[in-house]
């Protein structure tokens, strides 16, 4: 049996992964069309030419595809509503039972997979993404500047997204003051910005805190439109009212997954991360006007629940919603010793969850929002006695590189294979040597 000091246990019979897939996604998408350099708005034109009606075509061919925007017939009173997105996340993301072990009485846990959905776009900021760099093609733009911390999933998603709409993309990253100056290096996020030739802009967390990022990136949007470029600012996470609609979408996806869905399930509660608000406010909005009704719990990694209650009401006074943000979302704190910084027990919770339901968690977000929530379980668990809760994954597999060292010592053995000098050799498939 397996203890972590969050009061939970592992027992050893849940130490395989028995989740149960009910909504499997649909097959990967593909590309139609490859931007080059020289025609850069050729790209664009080709985009326009295909637009699609369907919000969830299931051929797989509109990927990347430009398509007109009609919201559910639940949210067409909040305003504005987005003309069009574009097609860049594999979705719907499937939906399955999670079997995390001690859970209160009769208490069910799903999951929503958006860290599925895509590789290089993973997680859940691909889905704000489709609406702000539609906005960002539609206003004309040919590069996209946005903000982060050092290993940002929402700065990666971006410049891959760019790039594959043709667009550069211009990334303001937070680093600590003794390496601002120093190659930020390839690990995780960081790699995968790179290769698709993100340029990089580095800035002291203390600079950060003085300037502020809407300072920081409309200074960088003044320099480039002084040498001809016309850039599109995205703010930190992409949360701002407009990717809001990202998660007001993914309320209908769902709506329309368990409409369809062979396990008539009824949600009371969704879980989620907050890093800047977006996703809670598209998520605790969306699940108050459509059918769902289910109750919105956040589970902050970085500022406090007060900071984001008032973040979220002037996304949603925005959208025009009318509603409170403390009557439709609860924010708990879950930011620990700080933003992006784990205790070894967070990182243990990680590793054991992996070991024991398969499910990989990052260590900044969904990790923390998980490890908050069994915490929470462990000490109230009358309060989820019997409930059944979507906890949604938002992906940032590839903030776990940044954590390797320190997730290390709490990794499986090796050893090195026996083989006696007398088995013989015998090929197959592949003969390398
Ligand atoms: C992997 C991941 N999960 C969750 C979040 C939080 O989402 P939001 O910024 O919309 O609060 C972020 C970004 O901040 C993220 O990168």
């Amino acid at each position: 049996m397996l203890c972590c000091s969050a009061g939970f246990r592992i027992p050893p019979q849940l130490t395989k992964n028995k989740a149960l897939l009910i909504f499997p996604s649909r097959p990967a998408a593909l590309t139609l069309t490859q931007p080059n350099n020289k025609h850069k708005h050729k790209a664009f034109q080709i985009h326009s030419l295909m637009e699609v009606n369907t919000s969830h075509s299931n051929s797989g061919l509109d990927f990347l595809s430009k398509k007109p925007y009609s919201p559910p017939s639940w949210a067409s009173h909040i305003s504005p509503i987005p003309s069009h997105t574009f097609s860049l996340g594999h979705l719907p993301t499937p939906i399955h039972k999670w079997n995390l072990p001690n859970l209160p009485n009769n208490t069910e846990v799903w999951l929503k997979r958006d860290d599925l959905s895509g590789m290089q776009l993973s997680g859940n900021k691909v889905r704000k993404l489709e609406f702000l760099m539609a906005d960002a093609v539609q206003k004309g733009a040919d590069c996209i500047i946005t903000i982060g911390g050092i290993q940002s999933n929402h700065c990666r998603a971006t410049a891959v997204a760019a790039k594959y709409l043709n667009l550069d993309s211009y990334l303001i990253l937070r680093t600590s003051k003794v390496l601002v100056d120093q190659d930020p290096g390839l690990t995780g996020n960081l790699l995968v910005e790179r290769l698709v030739g993100a340029h990089i802009e580095l800035i002291s967390k203390e600079e950060y805190a003085k300037i502020g990022s809407v300072a920081l990136t409309n200074t960088l949007k003044e320099r480039l439109i002084k040498e001809g470029r016309r850039p599109y600012v995205i703010p930190v996470g992409g949360s701002d009212s407009l990717g809001t609609w990202g998660y007001i979408q993914a309320i209908r996806e769902i709506e329309q997954q368990l409409h369809s869905g062979a396990g008539k399930v009824k949600f009371d509660d969704i879980v989620v991360a907050c890093g800047s608000g977006g996703t809670i406010a598209g998520l605790s909005l969306g699940s108050r006007l459509s059918s769902l009704k289910a109750k919105v719990h956040a589970f902050s990694v970085c500022d406090d629940p007060d900071y984001f209650y008032d973040f979220v009401q002037g996304l949603l006074d925005g959208l025009k919603a009318g509603v409170d943000s403390r009557n439709i979302v609860n924010i708990q704190n879950a930011k620990g010793l700080g933003y992006a910084i784990n205790t070894a027990e967070e990182l243990t919770f990680v590793k054991e969850i992996a070991a024991t339901t398969g499910v990989i968690l990052d260590p900044v977000y969904s990790g923390k929002a998980a490890y908050g929530l069994l915490k929470d379980m462990a000490e109230n668990p009358k309060k989820w006695e019997g409930r059944k809760i979507l906890f949604i994954h938002t992906g940032g597999l590839l903030g776990l590189f940044d954590k390797v060292e320190q997730i290390a010592p709490s990794l499986g053995k090796y050893s090195r294979m026996d083989v006696c000098e007398s088995v013989p050799r015998k090929d197959c498939i592949g003969k390398m040597f």
